[in-house]
């Protein structure tokens, strides 16, 4: 049960972003290279309240750059897609708005968070909450162009002294923006150290729009902290996601429920894998398919035994269809393994691959124990 202080479930009440109601804000962050449509749409047929793109560059946008276009909400998509644009030009991010309504997002999300040097050298990304008078002139702009609403997301500040989320989210709302996500660190921390979620309260206490708590939610538990500590409306979980594309549907069983639910079993995990590796080929073609499947197949594997090996195969081969039959070998030889070591019996029917996988984890050494795979009941 809750280890929080208090009953969640009845505060993840559902949200309004302006005309989409959210049931349960638990939403997959953009993450460029990653929450591509394959993936999404993998998290939106386990179940999210929201999934986010790539992030889009609005000028690439604008240019319909046959990248930047696949990048973007697909016709085919079910469930909610936001679409994630950075940029820097309030016309052409309005532009560019506008163009992906016309392809059907619902919703339209501006990035001022990201840190990277390429991004934020253009005065894009986290740059923008170091002006903000250009920020308010983009989320002005944006609203304006489009009818469906429109969002932010962003971090705490450029760094410790310049912590402005407060009074850049309430600029946000008074421009019209409908909910803002804030990645509890500052630009100069990039990834490091730990994200505040105590401080997403200072943001929460500003505006009246729903506030997403992201960054560093791994687990269940994590998802009640941060909510308890931000008193946020909804969380939004990232690298969270990687090799478990139902993390999302776990953690809002458990918000509503306050029991775990397990993970897929062995066998299901490797019905996902191939699903989602046939998924990345028919969406990019072998070729780029199967480099984009690597990083996602690593992830799958992390802290299964054996996985370096199966990496490194998968990694060098360019052949689908071995690719195909080495994910079937690997998981296969784990669940025998698994089977050996705790075999069903009449009083264990329950028992999925994924449980007695981690009772037998000490056959497989502490490599699986410190990955902490395969997730075990909290
Ligand atoms: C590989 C990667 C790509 C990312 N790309 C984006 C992006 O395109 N837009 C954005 O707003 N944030 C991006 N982020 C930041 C995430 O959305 C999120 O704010 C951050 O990872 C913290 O959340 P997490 O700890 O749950 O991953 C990215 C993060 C990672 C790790």
């Amino acid at each position: 049960m809750f280890d929080a202080p208090n009953n969640i479930t009845s505060r993840l009440s559902p949200i309004r972003i302006g005309s989409v109601t959210l049931d349960m804000p638990v939403i997959l962050a953009p993450m460029a290279g990653v929450t591509d449509a394959p993936f999404r749409q993998l998290v939106q047929k386990f179940g999210a309240g929201l999934v986010m793109s790539e992030m889009i560059a609005s000028h690439a946008m604008i240019r319909e750059n046959r990248k930047t276009l696949q990048r973007t909400r697909q016709a085919n998509e079910s469930g909610i897609t936001a679409v994630q644009l950075a940029g820097t030009e309030p016309e052409v991010m309005a532009e560019a708005a506008r163009l992906n309504v016309d392809r059907g997002a619902p919703i339209i999300d501006i990035n001022f968070g990201c840190p990277m040097k390429k991004i934020v050298n253009n005065f894009a990304g986290s740059a923008l909450m170091r002006d903000e008078k250009l920020a308010a002139s983009i989320l002005k702009a944006v609203v304006n162009a489009v009818k469906v609403p429109v969002t932010l997301k962003m971090r705490l500040g450029w760094d410790r002294e310049n912590m402005n989320a407060p009074r850049l989210a309430k600029i946000a709302e008074d421009c019209g923006i409908k909910m803002v996500t804030i990645h509890g660190r500052t630009r100069c921390q990039f990834y490091k150290g730990q994200a505040d979620w105590s401080l997403i309260r200072l943001i929460k206490n500003a505006v009246k729009i729903p506030v997403i708590a992201n960054g560093d939610i791994r687990d269940n538990s994590d998802a009640t902290l941060a909510l308890a500590a931000s008193g946020a409306d909804g969380v939004m979980i990232g690298r969270g996601t990687y090799g478990r594309p139902w993390f999302l549907r776990q953690v809002m069983d458990y918000l509503r429920t306050g029991i775990a639910a397990p993970s897929p079993s062995l066998a299901e995990q490797r019905a996902i894998v191939a699903d989602h590796l046939d998924a990345m080929l028919s969406y990019y073609g072998t070729y780029t398919g199967l480099r984009i499947a690597r990083k996602h197949i690593g992830w799958y594997s992390k802290g299964l035994p054996k996985a370096a090996e199966f990496r490194a195969a998968v990694n060098t081969c360019d052949d689908a269809e071995k690719v195909r039959g080495m994910i079937d070998e690997f998981f296969e030889q784990i669940i025998q393994q698994a089977i050996k070591c705790h075999p069903r019996e009449s009083g264990d029917p329950a028992a999925s691959d994924s449980e007695r996988m981690s009772l037998c984890q000490d056959s497989y050494g502490p490599q699986t124990r410190a990955a902490g795979f395969p997730p075990s009941r909290e």
